[in-house]
């Protein structure tokens, strides 16, 4: 049993990791779940988080985190996930309580109170786990692994080089990426590589609430992709939940990977030291 705090910015593919965490009650503790600007506002991806987490009859607690990335203004995902950052579904409202603590207050608590090491899942901007790991810097030993979603070795999507999720805030990666916690990043060679079909898709359609919600945001979501150049549908995030499920079913390589935080043409670019040229060791995997 892996005990698991979700760091997220729903985002469809956001609410694929979500649910699918959710459904492995025997694999997957979890511990909470908490939001961070990103895809869109910090109020609205919080408004989706309550969407899909009161949808699925879920009892976990639920913290919002920062608005604004560590040092520049926020860039949101709008263009892939629409308005609401989660266009498709209608929700009829129906409200989900949110904690009172701010999520890197929360996020430090939880970890602390958790008798056993606990797993990050990082679906988002890492704003709020870099924070936490600069102002409880402690809480390192307890974290057992960063499964996150984010960043690529090969290329980017938000700019030629840089991913997302990274692009938004390379100062709080690059504070995650020295952290010394292991790290297993499920960059843009990874996750587009695990596509869903329009087919598949389609089959998800009245097939009982929970898929036919999934049909709903897969549809808007593979629709949007088609701009760019999407034929098939990328579920990037739910890669970092379903690596903790079925490890075997992907492959990686250990390599020391930094960030870069300079403005200009490669501000968020991952990058992995394929020869050891920087002295160090590899450390994280991809
Ligand atoms: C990442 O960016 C977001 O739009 C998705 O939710 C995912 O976390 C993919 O680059
Ligand atoms: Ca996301």
């Amino acid at each position: 049993m892996k005990h698991i705090l979700i760091d997220c910015d729903p985002g469809h593919d956001d609410a694929l990791a979500i649910m699918t965490a959710f459904a492995y009650p025997e694999h997957l503790h979890i511990l909470g779940v908490t939001t961070v600007g990103g895809n869109q506002t910090l109020e609205k991806v919080t408004t989706n988080a309550k969407n899909i987490l009161e949808f699925i009859g879920a009892e976990i607690p639920l913290a919002k985190g920062q608005k604004e990335p560590l040092v520049k203004a926020l860039n949101t995902g709008e263009q892939a996930h629409g308005d609401s950052g989660m266009d498709g579904p209608y929700f009829d409202g129906k409200d989900y309580p949110v904690v009172s603590e701010n999520a890197v207050r929360f996020l430090y608590e939880k970890i602390l109170s958790c008798p056993e090491k606990v797993t990050i899942v990082a679906l988002a901007p890492l704003t709020n786990i870099a924070l936490l790991l600069k102002v409880y810097p402690e809480i390192k030993e307890k974290i057992e692994c960063i499964s996150m979603m984010g960043g690529g070795i090969s290329h980017g999507n938000c700019t030629e080089l840089a991913e997302f999720n990274i692009y938004v805030d390379p100062e709080a990666a690059h504070i995650v990426f020295h952290s010394g916690i292991p790290i297993v990043m499920s960059g843009l060679d990874v996750t587009e590589k695990a596509v869903i079909t329009v087919q598949e898709i389609e089959e998800l359609k009245n097939k009982g609430r929970v898929s036919h919600l999934v049909f709903e945001l897969l549809k808007f979501y593979n629709e949007s992709g088609k701009q760019f150049g999407f034929i098939d549908s990328p579920v990037h995030d739910l890669c970092a939940i379903e690596y903790l499920l079925a490890p075997e079913i992907f492959s990686g390589t250990d390599w020391y990977v930094d960030v870069i935080t300079d403005d200009g043409c490669a501000r968020g670019q991952t990058f992995a030291d394929l020869r050891a040229l920087s002295g160090h060791e590899p450390k994280y995997m991809y």
